[in-house]
């Protein structure tokens, strides 16, 4: 295939700062808010990090800002009233300071009719723009400020991918590092491919790059994102899938572990799973694989292009070649048309595959998805009662995994404080929150950020507790 994206590099222009900043008084402050998934979260660090370019501070109250990002997210219906929620509640700070800007970002404003509703019911808001436009950012910031009229972009197909923005990362021991951007797939409900595009990879040497800087810097756990990892590589240049890739990074000598999601069961290969397999020091023996439902008559109208043997059978595959392999997924419930007997299946499924993690979501309408065109008869109020169907089911199947580690010692990176007092909290290999004991005369501060042994001796149901090893 043809690879028609096109790599440019981003470079600061110094004479734009300082033209925006000659509309400041002093340092000018900004406030942002990344909603959503990782990938949104990385768009919000990279905001940060070219708004410090032209000179920016962060702030993290609205009343003291001189510019509000609001960096959504469009995936459920829920998602987006908080945006509007949180928004028009700013409408009183922009009469108290006339100077301040409000600019709502991310892929909400990928949608036409959204800009609309900030259009016509939203005056206070200045500036739209997509999650593809990171790097111009500091030229509309010029035209908003120069020419005081509102600049709401619609929604775009810009698919250029911009190397070399500066990040300013929310931790000193974990990154977030995409990979690729966009989607390919087309599952029905999903409003993704319709607003963040098609799928497009980054340059195995630049990702390289990145990574091996990041890994110098200290940082510990490094997460590749995309939306679906597994198909890395399509469309480039040199022929690379998404292990030869790991391969490549899993080269790098250096401290850390290596996630990355998501994973769609539809690509993950047997080729994947042994190459975690084969570099146990950075690769945890874990793998998101998002089912979304076990029954394979929805599977087919989610367009998911798995059935449920065939994504038991990877499972099984994995288990055979990763000893203590653990497993986390995303679940669906009430999509159209699901019946009773569909979310049983769903329910087996669970007790099938056992795991440690589960993100569940009540099917949530998307305009211009496939999905929305479906007949939907189920009652809201039984879709409620399904999903804390799986979530009481989950909690009763998750207890004995739990409660099997007790008396194992774990690696855990560790985050900071925990909840409890004289406690400090991270995360196992899996992701699995671990809770333990700082030792008397050790400072939080010296073990946060590092690799630590710790001897698991209890188990609840969000979280193992231990103490040093
Ligand atoms: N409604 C509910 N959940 C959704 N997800 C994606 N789209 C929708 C939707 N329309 C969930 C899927 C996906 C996760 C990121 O969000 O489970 O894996
Ligand atoms: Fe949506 Fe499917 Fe793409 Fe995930 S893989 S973003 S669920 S279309």
């Amino acid at each position: 295939m043809q690879n028609k994206v096109q790599y440019l590099n981003y470079h600061p222009d110094v004479e734009l700062a300082r033209r925006i900043l000659e509309f400041y008084p002093g340092t000018p402050r900004l406030y942002l808010h990344s909603f959503g998934c990782q990938q949104n979260v990385n768009d919000g660090e990279l905001l940060r990090g070219v708004l410090a370019g032209v000179g920016f501070a962060s702030t993290d109250t609205t009343e003291d800002a001189d510019l509000i990002i609001f960096n959504t997210c469009a995936v459920r219906e829920h998602a987006e009233q908080r945006v509007f929620g949180n928004i028009g509640a700013l409408k009183a700070l922009k009469k108290k300071n006339p100077r301040l800007i409000i600019a709502v970002c991310g892929c909400m404003v990928q949608q036409a009719d959204v800009v609309e509703k900030f259009r016509a019911s939203y005056p206070f808001v200045d500036m739209t723009f997509g999650p593809n436009s990171i790097d111009l950012v500091p030229q509309l910031l010029y035209e908003k400020l120069s020419g005081g009229k509102r600049l709401l972009c619609p929604p775009n197909e810009r698919t250029d991918i911009v190397e070399e923005l500066p990040a300013e990362r929310n931790s000193g021991f974990k990154a977030f590092l995409p990979i690729m951007y966009g989607c390919d797939n087309f599952c029905s409900y999903c409003i993704v491919p319709y607003v963040r595009g098609r799928e497009r990879s980054r340059r195995p040497a630049d990702v390289l790059r990145e990574f091996t800087a990041l890994v110098q810097q200290g940082y510990k756990e490094i997460t590749l994102l995309g939306q679906n990892v597994n198909s890395y590589g399509k469309g480039l240049e040199e022929s690379v899938d998404f292990s030869d890739l790991l391969e490549q990074l899993c080269a790098v000598p250096g401290d850390y572990i290596l996630r990355f999601m998501t994973s769609h069961p539809k690509d993950a290969t047997r080729k994947l799973i042994d190459t975690i397999a084969a570099h146990p020091e950075h690769l945890a023996p874990h793998l998101h694989l998002p089912v979304q439902s076990g029954s394979d008559r929805i599977l087919k109208e989610m367009n998911r292009r798995y059935t449920r043997a065939q994504y038991l059978e990877l499972i099984g595959y994995a288990r055979e070649k990763l000893p203590g392999v653990t497993f986390s997924s995303d679940i669906i419930v009430g999509f159209p048309g699901e019946t009773q007997q569909d979310f049983e299946e769903t329910l087996s499924m669970l007790r099938e595959v056992k795991y440690m993690q589960l993100f569940t979501f009540i099917y949530s309408k998307r305009g211009g998805t496939r999905a929305a065109e479906l007949p939907d008869p189920t009652p809201y109020e039984e879709k409620a009662q399904r999903i804390a169907a799986i979530q009481k089911q989950q909690e009763e199947l998750l207890e004995p995994m739990m409660q099997a580690r007790v008396g194992s010692v774990q690696r855990v990176l560790v985050e900071g404080e925990g909840r409890a007092a004289g406690t400090l909290a991270g995360r196992m290999d899996d992701n699995t929150l671990v809770q333990f004991a700082l030792p008397q005369g050790v400072e939080a501060a010296a073990l946060t950020g590092t690799f630590t042994p710790v001897r698991i001796t209890g188990a609840r149901l969000s979280m193992l507790t231990g103490e040093l090893a």
